[in-house]
């Protein structure tokens, strides 16, 4: 029989044609509805995950659906070389939920952090000369693949054989003030930090650490930048965490869940940061383009309503109560944490066995950091969505007890 008559399965072909840079689980979902995904058997699952913090409003949701058919009927893309109608509406947008009074848009959270390091860069040279340029980040943190972004994640396994990475970056443990001090010098020109660490486990600060970052920024003449591409977009109950936190940053970068699934990166700044972008000092040709601007408007109008986000907050304060029932029932089972739908358990244990059975019995999870369970769902998750996975995950500890 002629070998190419032969079906392969999608891993088999895979291997063959994609580079491997992912450990894939072997299921292909092809379709979804609100917080409920399809795999090509017809098995079905209940997403606990939003392809990683990215489908806050579901899938197939109409709004969404219909912003997206309504744009594509019109035009996709025209460029940068003229002015975009729906990506001036939604940095209009961002500029009323925020901080901000300018945007950049580009494609992913890490353009958005590229783009964030050659702000601060420029911001700091032009204002202080060329030896303020050392950005303060964080150890354990995550904020990207491309050389910068790498360059800024504080998490070796990420960066090993990449070398040499850019210079001007230092490191601090997270959420620890004196170490930040004793490492922070006159060449420092930004802090750089996600509010919430998400790929490092999901880790929240303590309540005045972020303030104190800030004061210390002020003091110092320095920029606070936050890393708000997970826990953006009212992925913690409000639409920016860094609200529940009581400090405004400088610059900040948002992906993910922005597009609800179209790729759209956005780097926000205030007038004074945002005044060292000139006409040539960045672009992205894709970035902010019609389609993905109009749909990631649909996306922002729908998460920023009061509503929608103190709804996140009460059912984020559901989940995590049923991920403490399971802290106090099992031994190996040692912390339940994060902030509103961003959540972690923290086991004694590789996560990955507890991973595969969910999956096995109809959930999608993942596990960061090989011990910490995350659950990222799309934002609009019910209560009566969210029992079924407390009930399996607690069947599961206690076959892993016997
Ligand atoms: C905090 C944070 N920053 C940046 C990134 C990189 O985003 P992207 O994969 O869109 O480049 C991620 C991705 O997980 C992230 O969690």
């Amino acid at each position: 029989m002629d070998p190419k008559t032969i079906e392969k399965s999608l891993a088999e072909r895979a291997s063959k044609v994609l580079m491997s840079t992912y450990a894939q689980t072997p299921i292909a979902l092809e379709r979804g509805e609100g917080c409920r995904v399809w795999d090509r058997e017809g098995k079905s699952y209940l997403d606990f995950l939003g392809g990683i913090a990215v489908t806050a409003l579901g899938h197939s949701h109409p709004a969404v659906t219909a912003a997206l058919r309504e744009q594509a009927g019109k035009i996709l893309h025209s460029s940068n070389l003229y002015y975009i109608e729906p990506q001036i509406a939604l940095a209009e947008q961002l500029v009323r939920h925020s901080f901000a009074d300018r945007v950049f848009f580009c494609n992913s959270g890490t353009e958005a952090n590229e783009a964030a390091i050659k702000l601060v860069r420029r911001y700091a040279t032009e204002r202080f000369g060329p030896e303020k340029r050392t950005i303060l980040c964080m150890e354990n943190s995550f904020h990207g693949r491309t050389m910068g972004s790498l360059s800024a994640t504080g998490q070796g396994k990420f960066q090993k054989g990449f070398e040499p990475l850019l210079p001007g970056f230092a490191f601090a443990p997270f959420n620890d003030l004196a170490a930040l001090d004793r490492i922070w010098d006159a060449t420092v020109a930004a802090v750089l930090l996600e509010p919430v660490q998400g790929e490092g486990g999901i880790c929240v600060p303590a309540p005045d650490y972020l303030r104190e970052v800030k004061k210390r920024c002020r003091e110092r003449q320095a920029l606070l930048v936050l890393d708000e591409v997970q826990t953006g977009m009212g992925r913690t109950g409000t639409l920016l965490a860094h609200e529940q936190f009581g400090v405004t940053p400088d610059v900040l970068t948002l992906a993910k869940a922005l597009g609800n699934g179209l790729p759209i990166g956005a780097l926000l700044a205030t007038a004074e940061a945002a005044g060292a972008f000139t006409p040539g000092a960045h672009a992205a040709t894709f970035g902010g383009n019609h389609l993905v601007t109009a749909v990631a408007g649909k996306v922002l109008e729908i998460i920023g309503a009061p509503e929608f986000l103190s709804r996140v907050k009460q059912v984020g304060a559901y989940f995590r109560q049923g991920l403490q029932t399971l802290v106090e029932a099992f031994p190996q089972v040692r912390e339940a944490r994060g902030l509103g739908l961003l959540l972690g358990l923290a086991l004694d244990v590789p996560g990955k066995p507890v991973v595969e059975a969910c999956l096995e019995r109809g959930f999608l999870i993942n596990c960061t950091q090989d011990t910490v369970l995350r659950f990222a769902p799309p934002l609009i998750i019910t209560e009566a969505e969210i029992d079924p996975l407390l009930l399996t995950l607690q069947d599961i500890f206690t076959e892993m007890s016997l």
